[in-house]
Formats: C-alpha cells, structure tokens, sequence
C-alpha cells in the first residue's frame, strides 16, 4: 500500500529512484547522515539503497517513510517508526534539504504526516526526540502540534557521543 498525501504546499509520495541525485546532495549535510540512514559517502549504490530501504519499512510493518516534494522536486523526509505497535506508540522523524529550508515546508510534511498517522495510520502516540540544540527542530514539532513533555538524558549515541534529548508527544 502506497499512501500519498496533500499538504497545503507539499506532496508526500514514496520514494522513487528519480530520487538518488537528490539523496547524493544530502551526503555532505552535517547532520543529516548522522540521524538517518542517509549515506554519508555520495555513492550512488548506497544512495540507491537508502531508497530501496525506505520503501521497504511499509511493507516489513515497521512504519512509513515519504519523500516531501516541493513544486516537483524533493525536498526532504518523513516518516515514522513503531517503537511499540502494541501499545499504539510510534515516534515520527523529518529533515529537510539545506536549500528547501526557513519556507514553513518541513512544518507542513510533518503536520500533515502527524495527522494522517494520528488517524488513518492508527497511531495513538506519536513522539518526535528533539536535541536541546535544535530550536528549528523544535519549532517544528510545536508547530505540528507536538507538546514537549521532559528531557531524556543519553538518548542515543548520535556523531560518536551519547545526547540528551527532548520528549515530545502529539496524542491521537
Ligand atoms: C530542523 C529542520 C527540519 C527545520 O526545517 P525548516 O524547513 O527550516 O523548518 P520550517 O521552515 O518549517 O521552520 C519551522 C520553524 O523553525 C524556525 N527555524 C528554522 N530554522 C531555524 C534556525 N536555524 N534557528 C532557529 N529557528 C529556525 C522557523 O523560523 C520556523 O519557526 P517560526 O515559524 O516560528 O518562525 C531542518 O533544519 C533540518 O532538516 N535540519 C537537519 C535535520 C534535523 O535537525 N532534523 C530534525 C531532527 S529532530
């Protein structure tokens, strides 16, 4: 099942491998490959891999993954994981690419990903982890509608180095 959605100025549409040009300008980001699974190489088998991944996780059950499209072209990512399908509990992610940034799009993806996942995706908790650093970030979560409910010390190993970060839940 592929899902596509409207925002009111972005497309969500799976990812395609028309998208590998796109994935190889992300490589040099400096955030970007240390949070997701894009490579931090600009080696188009492993750009092509990433796609083939993201395209996966629907049908492996572990969740979603779009690519935002911006006037034909893409911009960014998002999607989300289960991190307890039992409980309804899932947690969402996005970046965007460094020339789509500061226009309010990654803002519309993750508001309209949030409510389609909230809703027709059967999502009952959706949680974004927000480094204290990343006020863009955060902006967009609060944004979305997500409320920020503590600070997780040692969330995850991000660049070699163990981070804090914060909690944030949007409920369904
Ligand atoms: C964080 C990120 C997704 C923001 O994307 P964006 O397209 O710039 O976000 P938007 O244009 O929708 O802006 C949302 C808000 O963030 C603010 N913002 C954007 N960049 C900012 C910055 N560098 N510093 C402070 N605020 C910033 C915007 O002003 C806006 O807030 P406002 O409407 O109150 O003015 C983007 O910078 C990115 O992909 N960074 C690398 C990956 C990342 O950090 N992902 C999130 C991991 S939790």
């Amino acid at each position: 099942m592929s899902v596509i959605l409207h925002g009111a100025r972005v497309l969500l549409r799976p990812w395609t491998l028309s998208d590998t040009d796109f994935v190889l300008t992300l490589t040099s980001d400096p955030l970007i490959p240390l949070i997701s699974a894009v490579p931090a190489a600009p080696d188009p088998d492993a750009a092509r891999a990433f796609i083939t991944a993201q395209n996966k996780r629907h049908t492996e059950g572990r969740g979603w993954a779009w690519a935002v499209v911006d006037d034909g072209r893409p911009i960014g990512y998002v999607g989300a994981l289960w991190t307890a399908q039992n409980a309804g509990r899932a947690s969402i992610g996005y970046w965007t690419g460094g020339q789509a940034r500061h226009a309010g799009l990654t803002t519309d993806a993750v508001t309209t990903a949030a409510a389609w996942l909230l809703t027709d995706g059967g999502i009952a908790r959706l949680e974004a982890y927000v480094e204290p650093w990343n006020t863009a970030s955060a902006r967009v979560a609060e944004k979305a509608g997500f409320h920020r409910e503590g600070l997780m010390k040692s969330f995850a190993p991000i660049g070699g180095h163990r981070k804090d970060a914060y909690l944030y839940a949007r409920i369904s």
